[in-house]
Protein backbone atom coordinates (compact mmCIF):
# COMPACT_ATOMS: atom_id res chain seq x y z
CA UNK A 1 0.00 0.00 0.00
CA UNK A 2 1.28 3.79 -0.51
CA UNK A 3 0.15 6.48 0.59
CA UNK A 4 -2.22 8.39 -1.96
CA UNK A 5 -0.67 10.29 -5.00
CA UNK A 6 0.24 14.18 -4.22
CA UNK A 7 0.34 13.09 -0.66
CA UNK A 8 3.90 12.11 1.80
CA UNK A 9 4.60 11.30 5.23
CA UNK A 10 7.18 13.36 7.13
CA UNK A 11 9.24 11.17 8.58
CA UNK A 12 11.51 11.33 12.17
CA UNK A 13 14.58 12.42 9.61
CA UNK A 14 12.74 15.87 8.48
CA UNK A 15 10.90 16.71 11.98
CA UNK A 16 14.16 19.05 12.46
CA UNK A 17 13.75 21.35 10.02
CA UNK A 18 10.18 21.20 10.38
CA UNK A 19 10.39 22.31 14.04
CA UNK A 20 12.85 25.03 13.25
CA UNK A 21 10.77 26.52 10.71
CA UNK A 22 7.70 26.84 13.73
CA UNK A 23 9.94 27.49 16.16
CA UNK A 24 11.32 30.97 13.61
CA UNK A 25 7.94 31.70 12.84
CA UNK A 26 6.96 32.16 16.53
CA UNK A 27 9.80 33.72 17.23
CA UNK A 28 9.23 36.18 14.17
CA UNK A 29 5.76 36.45 14.03
CA UNK A 30 5.24 36.90 17.99
CA UNK A 31 7.74 39.71 18.30
CA UNK A 32 5.58 41.31 16.07
CA UNK A 33 2.45 40.75 18.55
CA UNK A 34 0.86 38.03 16.18
CA UNK A 35 -0.64 34.80 18.39
CA UNK A 36 -1.07 31.27 16.85
CA UNK A 37 -4.57 30.45 15.77
CA UNK A 38 -6.21 27.00 14.80
CA UNK A 39 -8.71 26.15 12.83
CA UNK A 40 -10.75 22.68 11.63
CA UNK A 41 -9.21 21.03 9.11
CA UNK A 42 -12.66 20.92 6.94
CA UNK A 43 -15.24 24.00 6.51
CA UNK A 44 -18.28 24.53 4.93
CA UNK A 45 -18.16 24.36 1.36
CA UNK A 46 -19.75 27.56 1.22
CA UNK A 47 -17.05 29.46 2.94
CA UNK A 48 -15.10 28.62 0.21
CA UNK A 49 -17.12 29.66 -2.66
CA UNK A 50 -17.82 32.66 -1.08
CA UNK A 51 -14.86 33.51 0.03
CA UNK A 52 -12.29 32.33 -2.09
CA UNK A 53 -14.87 33.14 -5.17
CA UNK A 54 -16.74 30.84 -7.59
CA UNK A 55 -14.59 31.57 -10.63
CA UNK A 56 -11.72 30.46 -9.01
CA UNK A 57 -9.70 27.17 -10.26
CA UNK A 58 -9.42 26.21 -6.60
CA UNK A 59 -13.06 26.45 -6.03
CA UNK A 60 -14.08 25.41 -9.51
CA UNK A 61 -11.66 22.16 -9.66
CA UNK A 62 -9.62 21.88 -7.21
CA UNK A 63 -11.57 21.25 -3.40
CA UNK A 64 -12.30 18.27 -1.61
CA UNK A 65 -15.50 18.16 -0.93
CA UNK A 66 -17.85 16.18 0.95
CA UNK A 67 -21.54 15.24 2.20
CA UNK A 68 -21.38 15.03 5.83
CA UNK A 69 -24.43 12.71 5.86
CA UNK A 70 -26.47 14.93 6.57
CA UNK A 71 -27.66 16.90 3.05
CA UNK A 72 -24.34 19.53 4.15
CA UNK A 73 -21.61 19.95 1.82
CA UNK A 74 -17.62 20.39 3.86
CA UNK A 75 -14.35 20.77 1.87
CA UNK A 76 -11.19 20.14 3.61
CA UNK A 77 -9.75 23.77 3.72
CA UNK A 78 -7.91 24.58 0.62
CA UNK A 79 -6.79 28.19 2.23
CA UNK A 80 -6.39 29.58 5.30
CA UNK A 81 -8.07 33.36 4.80
CA UNK A 82 -11.82 32.62 4.39
CA UNK A 83 -11.74 30.45 7.63
CA UNK A 84 -9.90 33.09 9.79
CA UNK A 85 -12.45 35.81 8.75
CA UNK A 86 -15.25 33.04 9.64
CA UNK A 87 -13.59 32.08 13.45
CA UNK A 88 -13.02 35.97 13.70
CA UNK A 89 -16.38 37.08 12.93
CA UNK A 90 -17.93 33.67 14.88
CA UNK A 91 -15.99 34.62 17.87
CA UNK A 92 -16.87 37.95 17.69
CA UNK A 93 -12.87 39.15 17.70
CA UNK A 94 -14.51 42.59 16.60
CA UNK A 95 -14.60 43.12 20.51
CA UNK A 96 -10.46 42.91 20.36
CA UNK A 97 -8.49 46.06 20.22
CA UNK A 98 -7.96 45.79 16.73
CA UNK A 99 -5.94 44.99 14.29
CA UNK A 100 -6.25 40.78 15.70
CA UNK A 101 -3.21 39.73 14.28
CA UNK A 102 -2.95 35.66 14.33
CA UNK A 103 -0.53 33.39 12.62
CA UNK A 104 -1.40 29.93 11.58
CA UNK A 105 0.76 26.50 10.57
CA UNK A 106 -1.30 23.65 9.43
CA UNK A 107 -2.07 21.38 6.26
CA UNK A 108 -4.40 22.60 3.48
CA UNK A 109 -5.38 20.52 0.48
CA UNK A 110 -5.76 21.22 -3.02
CA UNK A 111 -6.89 18.82 -6.00
CA UNK A 112 -3.94 19.84 -8.07
CA UNK A 113 -1.61 17.92 -10.49
CA UNK A 114 0.92 16.88 -8.29
CA UNK A 115 4.55 17.37 -9.41
CA UNK A 116 7.91 19.19 -7.13
CA UNK A 117 6.83 21.43 -4.79
CA UNK A 118 3.19 20.73 -5.48
CA UNK A 119 0.82 18.39 -3.94
CA UNK A 120 -2.35 17.68 -2.90
CA UNK A 121 -1.60 17.83 0.95
CA UNK A 122 0.49 20.79 1.47
CA UNK A 123 1.66 22.70 4.50
CA UNK A 124 0.78 26.31 4.97
CA UNK A 125 2.41 29.04 7.25
CA UNK A 126 0.81 32.02 7.53
CA UNK A 127 -0.29 35.32 9.53
CA UNK A 128 -3.60 37.85 8.92
CA UNK A 129 -4.02 41.27 10.32
CA UNK A 130 -7.97 41.77 10.69
CA UNK A 131 -8.66 45.30 11.54
CA UNK A 132 -6.88 47.71 10.48
CA UNK A 133 -6.97 49.31 6.76
CA UNK A 134 -3.30 51.49 6.69
CA UNK A 135 -0.49 50.86 4.17
CA UNK A 136 1.70 50.04 7.17
CA UNK A 137 -0.59 47.13 8.26
CA UNK A 138 0.55 45.66 4.48
CA UNK A 139 4.23 46.48 4.36
CA UNK A 140 4.34 44.62 7.83
CA UNK A 141 3.01 41.23 6.58
CA UNK A 142 5.34 41.91 3.61
CA UNK A 143 8.58 42.65 6.24
CA UNK A 144 7.17 39.79 8.33
CA UNK A 145 7.07 37.14 5.31
CA UNK A 146 10.74 38.39 3.98
CA UNK A 147 11.62 37.94 7.56
CA UNK A 148 10.68 34.38 8.00
CA UNK A 149 12.24 33.22 4.37
CA UNK A 150 15.57 35.27 5.36
CA UNK A 151 15.52 33.20 8.68
CA UNK A 152 14.43 29.79 7.00
CA UNK A 153 17.88 30.36 4.06
CA UNK A 154 15.38 30.52 1.26
CA UNK A 155 17.64 31.02 -1.42
CA UNK A 156 17.17 33.55 -4.76
CA UNK A 157 13.94 35.31 -3.16
CA UNK A 158 12.02 38.02 -5.34
CA UNK A 159 9.03 39.54 -4.50
CA UNK A 160 6.37 40.87 -6.80
CA UNK A 161 4.02 44.29 -5.51
CA UNK A 162 0.87 45.04 -6.97
CA UNK A 163 -2.45 46.64 -6.14
CA UNK A 164 -5.68 45.27 -7.64
CA UNK A 165 -7.87 48.81 -6.49
CA UNK A 166 -11.20 48.26 -5.30
CA UNK A 167 -13.88 46.16 -6.73
CA UNK A 168 -15.78 48.85 -8.80
CA UNK A 169 -12.24 49.87 -10.44
CA UNK A 170 -11.68 46.22 -10.88
CA UNK A 171 -14.92 45.45 -12.55
CA UNK A 172 -14.34 48.34 -14.55
CA UNK A 173 -11.33 47.59 -15.86
CA UNK A 174 -12.68 43.73 -16.31
CA UNK A 175 -14.75 45.15 -19.17
CA UNK A 176 -12.46 46.79 -20.58
CA UNK A 177 -9.67 44.12 -20.59
CA UNK A 178 -13.02 41.71 -22.17
CA UNK A 179 -13.44 43.88 -24.69
CA UNK A 180 -9.70 44.01 -25.61
CA UNK A 181 -9.61 40.27 -25.21
CA UNK A 182 -12.48 39.93 -27.65
CA UNK A 183 -10.79 42.43 -30.17
CA UNK A 184 -8.08 39.66 -30.34
CA UNK A 185 -10.01 36.51 -30.20
CA UNK A 186 -7.71 34.67 -32.79
CA UNK A 187 -4.36 35.23 -31.05
CA UNK A 188 -5.36 33.48 -28.22
CA UNK A 189 -5.23 30.16 -26.84
CA UNK A 190 -8.31 27.92 -26.88
CA UNK A 191 -8.42 27.68 -22.80
CA UNK A 192 -7.86 31.53 -22.37
CA UNK A 193 -10.89 32.20 -25.08
CA UNK A 194 -12.48 29.45 -22.95
CA UNK A 195 -12.40 31.82 -19.73
CA UNK A 196 -12.63 34.99 -21.33
CA UNK A 197 -16.30 35.94 -19.30
CA UNK A 198 -15.13 33.78 -16.48
CA UNK A 199 -12.10 35.46 -15.56
CA UNK A 200 -10.23 37.45 -17.98
CA UNK A 201 -7.61 38.48 -15.33
CA UNK A 202 -6.05 34.81 -15.60
CA UNK A 203 -5.16 35.26 -19.25
CA UNK A 204 -1.81 37.44 -17.45
CA UNK A 205 -0.80 34.05 -16.23
CA UNK A 206 -0.78 31.74 -19.89
CA UNK A 207 2.46 30.84 -21.22
CA UNK A 208 1.65 30.76 -24.76
CA UNK A 209 3.49 33.01 -27.20
CA UNK A 210 0.28 34.07 -29.15
CA UNK A 211 -1.21 35.02 -25.85
CA UNK A 212 1.15 36.44 -24.42
CA UNK A 213 2.09 38.67 -27.09
CA UNK A 214 -1.68 40.17 -26.70
CA UNK A 215 -0.90 40.02 -23.21
CA UNK A 216 2.08 42.80 -23.42
CA UNK A 217 -0.38 45.25 -24.95
CA UNK A 218 -3.59 44.59 -22.90
CA UNK A 219 -4.65 47.82 -20.54
CA UNK A 220 -2.87 47.50 -16.66
CA UNK A 221 -5.49 48.10 -14.39
CA UNK A 222 -2.78 49.47 -12.01
CA UNK A 223 -2.31 52.59 -14.67
CA UNK A 224 -6.44 52.90 -13.26
CA UNK A 225 -6.64 52.82 -9.71
CA UNK A 226 -8.58 55.51 -8.04
CA UNK A 227 -7.12 58.23 -5.74
CA UNK A 228 -7.24 56.28 -2.41
CA UNK A 229 -5.91 53.27 -3.69
CA UNK A 230 -3.22 54.56 -5.50
CA UNK A 231 -2.83 56.42 -2.78
CA UNK A 232 -2.40 53.23 -0.35
CA UNK A 233 -0.86 51.96 -2.95
CA UNK A 234 2.68 54.69 -3.02
CA UNK A 235 2.44 54.61 0.80
CA UNK A 236 2.92 50.84 0.90
CA UNK A 237 5.95 51.32 -1.52
CA UNK A 238 7.62 53.79 0.44
CA UNK A 239 7.35 51.82 4.11
CA UNK A 240 9.15 49.10 1.96
CA UNK A 241 11.79 51.62 0.21
CA UNK A 242 12.41 52.84 3.72
CA UNK A 243 12.72 49.38 5.15
CA UNK A 244 15.32 48.62 2.31
CA UNK A 245 13.23 45.95 1.07
CA UNK A 246 13.64 45.10 -2.79
CA UNK A 247 10.52 44.67 -5.04
CA UNK A 248 9.10 45.00 -8.53
CA UNK A 249 5.90 46.20 -9.60
CA UNK A 250 4.37 43.54 -11.40
CA UNK A 251 0.95 44.59 -13.03
CA UNK A 252 -0.06 41.22 -14.39
CA UNK A 253 0.38 40.01 -11.16
CA UNK A 254 -2.64 37.00 -10.56
CA UNK A 255 -3.35 35.07 -7.41
CA UNK A 256 -5.40 32.66 -7.54
CA UNK A 257 -8.22 33.70 -5.21
CA UNK A 258 -10.91 36.84 -5.82
CA UNK A 259 -10.89 38.39 -2.33
CA UNK A 260 -8.18 40.57 -3.17
CA UNK A 261 -8.60 44.51 -2.63
CA UNK A 262 -5.28 46.78 -3.06
CA UNK A 263 -2.20 45.37 -1.98
CA UNK A 264 -1.30 41.86 -3.56
CA UNK A 265 2.55 40.27 -3.37
CA UNK A 266 4.34 36.99 -3.86
CA UNK A 267 7.82 35.98 -2.89
CA UNK A 268 9.20 33.20 -5.94
CA UNK A 269 12.48 31.68 -5.74
CA UNK A 270 15.08 30.72 -8.07
CA UNK A 271 15.96 27.23 -6.44
CA UNK A 272 12.44 26.38 -6.90
CA UNK A 273 11.39 25.21 -10.43
CA UNK A 274 7.95 25.48 -11.93
CA UNK A 275 6.71 25.85 -8.90
CA UNK A 276 8.27 29.50 -8.19
CA UNK A 277 5.55 30.90 -5.83
CA UNK A 278 6.96 30.09 -2.17
CA UNK A 279 4.73 32.88 -0.42
CA UNK A 280 2.02 35.34 -0.83
CA UNK A 281 -0.46 37.90 -0.05
CA UNK A 282 -2.62 40.47 -0.33
CA UNK A 283 -5.23 43.05 1.35
CA UNK A 284 -8.83 41.75 1.14
CA UNK A 285 -10.77 44.56 3.10
CA UNK A 286 -13.98 43.30 1.51
CA UNK A 287 -14.24 39.04 2.56
CA UNK A 288 -15.43 40.19 5.43
CA UNK A 289 -18.67 41.61 4.43
CA UNK A 290 -18.50 39.01 1.96
CA UNK A 291 -19.42 36.72 4.61
CA UNK A 292 -21.71 38.06 6.57
CA UNK A 293 -19.68 40.20 8.77
CA UNK A 294 -19.36 44.19 9.17
CA UNK A 295 -16.65 45.57 6.92
CA UNK A 296 -13.63 44.89 8.33
CA UNK A 297 -10.18 45.41 6.41
CA UNK A 298 -7.65 42.59 6.37
CA UNK A 299 -4.44 42.12 5.24
CA UNK A 300 -2.01 38.59 5.19
CA UNK A 301 0.24 35.93 3.78
CA UNK A 302 0.66 32.17 3.91
CA UNK A 303 3.59 30.63 2.63
CA UNK A 304 4.11 26.50 1.76
CA UNK A 305 6.10 24.78 4.27
CA UNK A 306 7.47 22.27 1.38
CA UNK A 307 8.37 25.01 -0.95
CA UNK A 308 10.55 27.52 2.23
CA UNK A 309 11.95 23.93 2.88
CA UNK A 310 12.75 23.02 -0.47
CA UNK A 311 14.69 26.65 -1.43
CA UNK A 312 15.66 26.83 2.02
CA UNK A 313 19.61 26.60 3.45
CA UNK A 314 20.09 23.04 5.16
CA UNK A 315 20.75 23.72 9.00
CA UNK A 316 22.70 22.45 11.00
CA UNK A 317 20.69 20.16 13.10
CA UNK A 318 22.08 18.96 16.66
CA UNK A 319 21.04 15.37 17.14
CA UNK A 320 18.84 14.97 19.89
CA UNK A 321 20.81 14.09 23.03
CA UNK A 322 20.77 10.80 25.17
CA UNK A 323 21.63 10.68 28.88
CA UNK A 324 21.28 7.32 29.71
CA UNK A 325 20.58 3.95 28.12
CA UNK A 326 19.41 1.37 30.28
CA UNK A 327 20.68 -2.33 28.97
CA UNK A 328 20.75 -5.75 30.80
CA UNK A 329 23.74 -8.63 31.82
CA UNK A 330 21.03 -10.88 31.67
CA UNK A 331 18.10 -10.32 29.86
CA UNK A 332 16.15 -14.15 30.83
CA UNK A 333 16.47 -12.86 34.70
CA UNK A 334 13.02 -11.68 35.37
CA UNK A 335 14.23 -9.19 38.22
CA UNK A 336 16.62 -7.46 36.44
CA UNK A 337 14.35 -6.93 33.83
CA UNK A 338 11.66 -5.11 36.29
CA UNK A 339 14.79 -2.82 37.64
CA UNK A 340 16.09 -2.14 34.39
CA UNK A 341 12.91 -0.92 32.92
CA UNK A 342 11.91 0.90 36.60
CA UNK A 343 15.26 2.80 35.90
CA UNK A 344 14.44 3.99 32.84
CA UNK A 345 10.91 5.20 33.81
CA UNK A 346 12.36 7.02 37.12
CA UNK A 347 15.79 8.09 35.06
CA UNK A 348 12.92 10.43 32.52
CA UNK A 349 10.75 11.20 35.41
CA UNK A 350 14.01 12.70 37.09
CA UNK A 351 14.46 14.91 33.85
CA UNK A 352 16.82 13.12 31.65
CA UNK A 353 16.32 11.30 28.29
CA UNK A 354 16.80 8.02 29.14
CA UNK A 355 15.95 5.17 26.65
CA UNK A 356 15.03 1.54 27.73
CA UNK A 357 17.30 -1.21 25.00
CA UNK A 358 13.84 -2.61 23.93
CA UNK A 359 15.11 -4.59 21.08
CA UNK A 360 17.26 -7.57 22.86
CA UNK A 361 20.17 -6.76 22.01
CA UNK A 362 23.05 -8.61 23.37
CA UNK A 363 25.32 -6.41 25.72
CA UNK A 364 27.64 -5.90 23.19
CA UNK A 365 25.51 -4.85 20.53
CA UNK A 366 23.47 -3.00 22.88
CA UNK A 367 27.11 -0.53 23.54
CA UNK A 368 27.16 -0.40 20.07
CA UNK A 369 24.05 0.96 19.85
CA UNK A 370 24.75 3.60 22.52
CA UNK A 371 27.69 4.36 20.20
CA UNK A 372 25.42 5.26 16.98
CA UNK A 373 22.20 6.81 19.04
CA UNK A 374 25.72 9.00 20.90
CA UNK A 375 24.24 7.78 24.19
CA UNK A 376 26.10 9.48 26.90
CA UNK A 377 26.33 6.59 29.46
CA UNK A 378 24.89 2.97 29.61
CA UNK A 379 23.77 1.39 32.70
CA UNK A 380 24.02 -2.11 32.77
CA UNK A 381 21.62 -3.75 35.01
CA UNK A 382 22.44 -7.22 37.07
CA UNK A 383 20.18 -7.84 39.72
CA UNK A 384 18.07 -5.42 41.85
CA UNK A 385 21.45 -4.49 43.66
CA UNK A 386 24.23 -4.26 41.16
CA UNK A 387 24.45 -2.26 38.07
CA UNK A 388 27.48 -0.90 36.18
CA UNK A 389 27.60 2.37 34.53
CA UNK A 390 29.40 3.38 31.73
CA UNK A 391 30.86 6.77 30.43
CA UNK A 392 30.38 6.59 26.61
CA UNK A 393 33.18 9.18 26.65
CA UNK A 394 35.77 8.07 28.98
CA UNK A 395 34.99 4.27 28.24
CA UNK A 396 35.09 4.30 32.19
CA UNK A 397 32.95 1.78 34.00
CA UNK A 398 31.70 1.75 37.72
CA UNK A 399 29.65 -0.55 39.97
CA UNK A 400 27.34 1.09 41.56
CA UNK A 401 23.63 0.04 43.06
CA UNK A 402 21.02 0.59 40.68
CA UNK A 403 19.61 2.81 43.21
CA UNK A 404 22.42 5.48 42.85
CA UNK A 405 22.77 5.69 39.04
CA UNK A 406 20.13 8.33 38.21
CA UNK A 407 21.67 10.93 41.02
CA UNK A 408 25.29 10.03 39.12
CA UNK A 409 24.03 10.55 36.00
CA UNK A 410 22.62 13.67 36.63
CA UNK A 411 25.45 14.92 38.12
CA UNK A 412 27.57 13.54 34.98
CA UNK A 413 25.04 15.16 32.23
CA UNK A 414 25.40 18.74 34.36
CA UNK A 415 29.08 18.39 34.14
CA UNK A 416 29.54 17.54 30.74
P1 LIG B 1 -1.75 30.85 -2.13
O1 LIG B 1 -0.83 31.66 -2.99
O2 LIG B 1 -2.84 30.12 -2.82
O3 LIG B 1 -2.35 31.85 -1.06
O4 LIG B 1 -0.91 29.83 -1.28
C1 LIG B 1 0.17 30.28 -0.49
C2 LIG B 1 1.36 29.39 -0.68
O5 LIG B 1 1.00 28.04 -0.41
C3 LIG B 1 1.92 29.35 -2.09
O6 LIG B 1 2.80 30.42 -2.30
C4 LIG B 1 2.67 28.02 -2.09
O7 LIG B 1 3.95 28.17 -1.51
C5 LIG B 1 1.82 27.16 -1.17
N1 LIG B 1 0.98 26.25 -1.94
C6 LIG B 1 -0.19 26.50 -2.56
N2 LIG B 1 -0.67 25.40 -3.16
C7 LIG B 1 0.23 24.41 -2.94
C8 LIG B 1 0.33 23.02 -3.30
N3 LIG B 1 -0.63 22.43 -4.00
N4 LIG B 1 1.41 22.33 -2.89
C9 LIG B 1 2.38 22.92 -2.14
N5 LIG B 1 2.34 24.21 -1.78
C10 LIG B 1 1.29 24.96 -2.15
C11 LIG B 1 -3.24 31.53 -0.09
O8 LIG B 1 -3.52 30.39 0.21
C12 LIG B 1 -3.79 32.72 0.66
N6 LIG B 1 -4.67 32.24 1.75
C13 LIG B 1 -2.69 33.59 1.20
C14 LIG B 1 -3.19 34.77 1.95
C15 LIG B 1 -3.25 34.91 3.29
N7 LIG B 1 -3.68 35.87 1.42
C16 LIG B 1 -4.06 36.70 2.38
N8 LIG B 1 -3.82 36.12 3.54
Amino acid sequence: MQAPKGTYDVLPAEQERRALLEARARKILGAAGYRRIETPAFEATELFSRGVGAATDIVQKEMYSFDDGGGRSLTLRPEGTAPICRAYMEHGMHKLPQPVKLWYLGSFFRAEQPQRGRYRQFWQIGAEAIGAAGPETDAELILLLGSLLDAMGVKGTRLRLASLGNPETRSAYREQLTAYLRAHLDELSAEVRARIELNPMRAFDASDPGTRAVMAGAPKLLDQLSADDAEHFALVRELLDAAGVPYELDPTLVRGLDYYTRTLFEFSSDALGAQSGVGGGGRYDRLIEQLGGQPTPGVGFAAGVERILLAGAEQPIAPEPVDLLVALADRDDRVSVLTAFDLAHEARQAGLAAQYELYGRSLKSALKHADRINARYVAIVNDPLHASLRDMDSGEQQELEPSRLIATVLRGSRLS
